[in-house]
C-alpha cells in the first residue's frame, strides 16, 4: 500500500501551500486537488521563475508525476485549458499524466455570472473571488449541476444547456446574449474531454499498488463551509478529512496530515479577523510580505498570528505538524504579537475558538508581545542558526498552538526553509 498524505491551509488561505506541495512532491507519485476550484492561487518559485496555479495541483512541475482533480473539485474548463496551454514551454501535461474526474462539477459562464451578480448586488457581500464557485456547488447540491462526464459528451452537454434554457428564462437571455463566452466554453470543454477518466478508481488502484498520493488542499481551515466563519467562507469543505470524501477512500488510510500557516495571518475578502492590524503596521506587513491575492490581486488584510485559530485548525484537521512560512518578513520589526486567547464582552476570556460566528464577531484578542530580532535571518539550514529572539518566538508559537513546527519558510524559493 502506498502512503496517503494530505496538506491543508490552517488559516484563511494563502499560507504558502503551493510552495510546500512542490517541495514535498519528490517522493509522491500522484498529486491531487480535492476541493475548491480556480478561487485558489498557489504560487511556487523555481529557478527564479514564478508559477501560479489555480486548478492544476502544484506537483505539475515535476515531470513524470501524475496530477489529478477529484470529485469534490469544481472545474472551469476555460481556466484549465489556459493553464495547461500556458505550461507547454515548461512541462507537458498529457492525458496520461492529468486525470480529471468524471464526477467533478463544471463551472460554466452562467455560474461566474451568478457569483458576480450576487456579489455586486449584495448589501453585505462575502468578497468572493467571483469565479462561480458558490453557484456551482449550490447547483451540485440541488442536484441539477453539470458534471464533467456530461460536459465531456457533446450531445449530453447540449441536452443540459437546452433543458436549462427551457427551464430558466434568465439563463436563456444570458446564453443568447453572450455567444463568445459560450463558444469559448464549447472549445475548452472539447479540449478537456481527452483528460477525463474515473480518477478516483485509478487513484485507489495506484495506492493499492504502492503509489504514494498527496492531496493538496485549497483555501484554509477558517474558510471551511462547516467550521469556518460562516457566511464569510468558501463553498467547500477545506479540512483534511474532505480528501477522503473526494477520493472515495477509507479515511483511516490517511498516513500524514500536514498543515501550512504563516507566522502572521492574512485574510482576503470580508468576515471576522480578530487579530487584524488596522494601523500603519498592517500596510508594512502587506508590502514586505507582498500580500496581494494570487488570484484577484486584491490587497490581503494583515494581522498577527492567532494561536487560538491554529489550535482549532490542529484539532479539526488532526495535524501531524505545521509548516510555518514567512519568518523573513518579521525581521526588523520592533515587537511581534501573538493572540493566545480571546476576550468576549459577556463570556469573558475564551481559550478555545468559538464555533459561533456571533460570538467570534465580538471577540478581542489577548496578546503576548515579543521582542523581534533586527538582523536578517539565514535562508537555509537549521533553527540553531537563527537569532535567539527568533528561536524563542518559534518555541512560543509551538507551545501556544500545541502543534509541532515541521519547518519554517524564509523566502519564496522552494529551497528557502529552516528545519528544527
Ligand atoms: P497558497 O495559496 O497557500 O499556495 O499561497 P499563495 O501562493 O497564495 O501565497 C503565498 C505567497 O507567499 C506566495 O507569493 C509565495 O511565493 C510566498 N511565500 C511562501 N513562503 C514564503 C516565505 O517563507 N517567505 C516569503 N517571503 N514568501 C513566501
Ligand atoms: P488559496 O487556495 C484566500 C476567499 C475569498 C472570499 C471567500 C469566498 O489560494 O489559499 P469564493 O470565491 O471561494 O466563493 O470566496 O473565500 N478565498 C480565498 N482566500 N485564499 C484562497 O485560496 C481563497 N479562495 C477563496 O476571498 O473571502
Ligand atoms: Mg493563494
Amino acid at each position: 500500500m502506498g502512503k496517503l498524505s494530505v496538506i491543508i491551509g490552517t488559516q484563511w488561505g494563502d499560507e504558502g501551500k503551493g510552495k510546500w506541495v512542490d517541495k514535498i512532491a519528490h517522493d509522491i507519485d500522484i498529486v491531487c486537488r480535492f476541493q475548491g476550484g480556480n478561487n485558489a492561487g498557489h504560487t511556487v518559485h523555481v529557478g527564479g521563475k514564478k508559477h501560479v496555479f489555480h486548478l492544476l495541483p502544484n506537483g505539475v512541475l515535476h515531470e513524470g508525476k501524475i496530477i489529478a482533480l477529484t470529485s469534490g473539485v469544481v472545474i472551469d474548463p476555460r481556466v484549465l485549458m489556459r493553464e495547461i496551454k500556458n505550461l507547454r514551454e515548461h512541462v507537458s501535461v498529457t492525458p496520461e499524466r492529468l486525470w480529471i474526474s468524471t464526477l467533478a462539477h463544471v463551472i460554466t459562464p452562467w455560474h461566474v455570472y451568478l457569483d458576480t451578480k450576487s456579489e455586486e448586488s449584495a448589501k453585505n457581500p462575502i468578497g468572493t473571488t467571483k469565479r462561480g464557485i458558490g453557484p456551482t456547488y449550490a447547483e451540485r447540491d440541488l442536484r441539477n449541476g453539470m458534471r464533467v462526464e456530461t460536459m465531456a459528451r457533446p450531445e449530453k452537454r447540449k441536452e443540459w444547456l437546452s433543458k436549462r434554457k427551457e427551464a430558466d428564462p434568465e439563463f436563456k437571455t444570458f446564453y443568447d446574449q453572450n455567444p463568445a463566452l459560450w463558444k469559448e466554453f464549447e472549445v475548452s470543454a472539447a479540449f478537456i474531454a481527452d483528460y477525463i477518466c474515473p480518477a478516483e478508481e485509478k487513484i485507489r488502484k495506484g495506492l493499492k499498488e504502492g503509489q504514494n498520493v498527496l492531496c493538496e488542499g485549497a483555501q484554509g481551515t477558517m474558510l471551511d463551509i462547516n467550521h469556518g466563519t460562516y457566511p464569510f467562507v468558501t463553498s467547500s469543505s477545506t479540512l483534511a478529512s474532505q480528501a477522503a470524501v473526494s477520493l472515495g477512500i477509507d479515511p483511516r488510510k490517511i498516513d500524514r496530515i500536514l498543515g501550512v500557516g504563516k507566522v502572521y495571518a492574512t485574510r482576503v475578502g470580508e468576515g471576522p479577523f480578530p487579530t487584524e492590524i488596522h494601523d500603519q503596521l498592517g500596510q508594512v506587513l502587506r508590502e514586505r510580505g507582498n500580500e496581494y491575492g494570487a488570484t484577484t490581486k486584491r490587497p490581503r488584510r494583515c494581522g498577527w498570528f492567532d494561536a487560538i485559530a491554529m489550535r482549532f485548525a490542529n484539532e479539526v484537521n488532526g495535524l501531524d505538524g505545521v509548516y510555518l512560512n514567512k519568518l523573513d518578513i518579521l525581521s526588523g520589526l520592533e515587537t511581534i504579537k501573538v493572540a493566545v486567547a480571546y476576550k468576549h464582552p459577556t463570556l469573558g476570556v475564551l481559550n478555545e475558538y468559538p464555533s459561533s460566528s456571533e460570538v467570534l464577531k465580538e471577540c478581542k484578542p489577548v496578546y503576548e508581545t515579543f521582542k523581534a530580532w533586527q538582523q536578517d535571518i539565514p535562508r537555509q539550514g537549521s533553527f540553531s542558526k537563527l537569532p535567539g529572539a527568533a528561536r524563542d518566538f518559534l518555541l512560543k508559537l509551538e507551545e501556544f498552538s500545541r502543534c509541532r513546527i515541521l519547518s519554517v519558510g524564509t523566502g519564496v524559493d522552494r529551497e528557502d526553509f529552516l528545519t528544527p
